[in-house]
């Protein structure tokens, strides 16, 4: 059958790459994806939905995967399904549980599922008047998307008030800041978990972890993610615990809301002293997760997702390979503010067979891949455990080159202290 993935970044490359490998794709397509994916899948160029749906109705594809979350939050799947086009995603009503971080909280008070207490406000005094009373450190969330740049831990009051100044009154974010979340600020280790679920059943992933912030020791300013690991070094009892107090019951309220989530859930999950709480829930697969979750999956990604469009997915057992894997993004300078792009990147030759090379941010000219975003690639290895996988993605992180060009060097490394 054919295969349609849309999105254009790290993600969607993982996901094309993994569907290249089904038994039951014959071809593999990307809408827009980007010309480092060229390996594995056919680009394609179409300027909306309308142009999407009349592709896959002449193409006859079979399956589509939405990548990542702006599409699925404006209704990509509602248009799908009018069609009778199978699609994977959640209805934009579903994709609300990432798409307003007020429903989301919301949603977890009214389900009691664990999470930060908070209050919300869409007026900026309120909000100063709040902070007042408040102990530091904490967060600020605007409501809406932010590429992952809209969360501030904030220590004290000024910082606070400098935050919600550039949210509510600069309006940073546009409308997306129209209103914000402030909320306690958690303490723990972050976690990553995604359930791929038909809407009444799911089955969930191994754990991850993602790197969000810019540098080493996990200090700087929140990125989209700059790095990932898994299997993280948590246990069988705790995933368990997070499928019944966090999954299930989340599932559950979404349908009896007439929100029906089908798709892939991610829930980003703080391990607290208290137990797990709710960071976020995002309506779909994690970037870079996704770079370490799919490497290891030994599923035909294509059958789970026939599971999920069928409602049979409590019949899918989900087989890990019994390997670590590592990802490193390579970015440009400066993101995640302003950055320069355009520079070639070299030594993408030299990088050994068996390291997966995931483009983000990159466009073609003559040949040569230039670099074109903030997250301009990344690379992951798999490895006998954490160690050995991190070891082997440095070697070849080191032969790539771009002008101004930034890496953590320390991904993995808070697994691999827990080994
Ligand atoms: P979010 O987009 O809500 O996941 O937030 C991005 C990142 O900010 C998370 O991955 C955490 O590292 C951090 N964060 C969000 N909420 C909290 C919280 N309540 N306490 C501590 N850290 C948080
Ligand atoms: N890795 C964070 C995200 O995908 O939102």
């Amino acid at each position: 059958m054919k295969v349609l993935i849309v999105g254009s970044g790290g993600r969607e490359h993982a996901i094309a790459w993994k569907c290249a490998q089904s038994k039951k794709a014959d071809i593999v397509f990307v809408a827009p994806g980007n010309p480092g994916m060229e390996n594995v899948a056919q680009l394609i160029q179409v300027q909306n939905t309308e142009e999407l749906i009349r592709f896959v109705k002449d193409e006859g594809i079979r399956l589509t995967i939405i990548g990542p979350e702006q599409p699925l939050t404006k209704g990509i799947v509602d248009e799908f399904i009018k069609e009778g086009l199978a699609v994977i995603g959640p209805s934009k009503l579903a994709a609300e549980i990432e798409g307003s971080k007020v429903f989301a909280k919301n949603f977890m008070k009214k389900y009691r599922i664990p999470t930060a207490d908070f209050e919300v406000f869409d007026e900026i005094v309120p909000a100063l008047d709040y902070i007042l009373e408040e102990e530091f450190p904490l967060v600020i969330k605007a409501d809406g998307l932010a590429a992952g740049k809209g969360v501030f831990i904030c220590n004290n009051y000024t910082e606070a008030e400098t935050i919600l100044n550039h949210i509510m009154h600069q309006n940073i974010f546009g409308n997306a800041g129209s209103r914000v979340v402030i909320e306690e600020c958690l303490h723990g280790e972050e976690t990553s978990l995604f359930a791929f679920t038909d809407g009444t059943h799911f089955v969930s992933t191994i754990f991850s972890q993602d790197h969000k912030q810019l540098l080493d020791g996990d200090k700087g300013p929140n990125t989209g993610g700059m790095g990932a690991y898994a299997p993280a070094h948590f246990t069988k009892d705790l995933k368990k615990k997070i499928d019944d107090a966090i999954i299930t019951p989340t599932l559950k309220g979404m349908k009896k809301e007439g929100r029906t989530f089908r798709g892939v859930l991610y829930a980003g999950i703080m391990l607290t002293q208290n137990g797990p709480k709710v960071l976020e829930f995002n309506c779909r697969l994690g970037d870079p997760e996704t770079q370490v979750i799919l490497p290891l999956l030994d599923n035909d990604l294509v059958n789970v997702c026939e599971a999920i469009l069928n409602e049979s997915i409590n019949e899918v057992d989900l087989n890990w390979k019994n390997k670590s894997a590592v990802n490193v993004v390579i970015a440009s300078g400066g993101y995640p503010g302003a950055y320069e792009k355009g520079y070639p990147i070299k030594g993408l030759d030299k990088v050994s067979d068996e390291t997966l090379i995931f483009f983000s941010g990159v466009k073609k000219e003559k040949d040569t891949l230039l670099t074109d975003g903030g997250r301009v690639l990344s690379l992951t290895a798999l490895g006998n455990d954490l160690k050995d996988a991190q070891e082997k993605v440095y070697q070849e992180v080191k032969k790539i080159s771009f002008s101004s060009s930034y890496y953590r060097t320390d991904i993995a490394q808070k697994g691999i202290l827990k080994l």
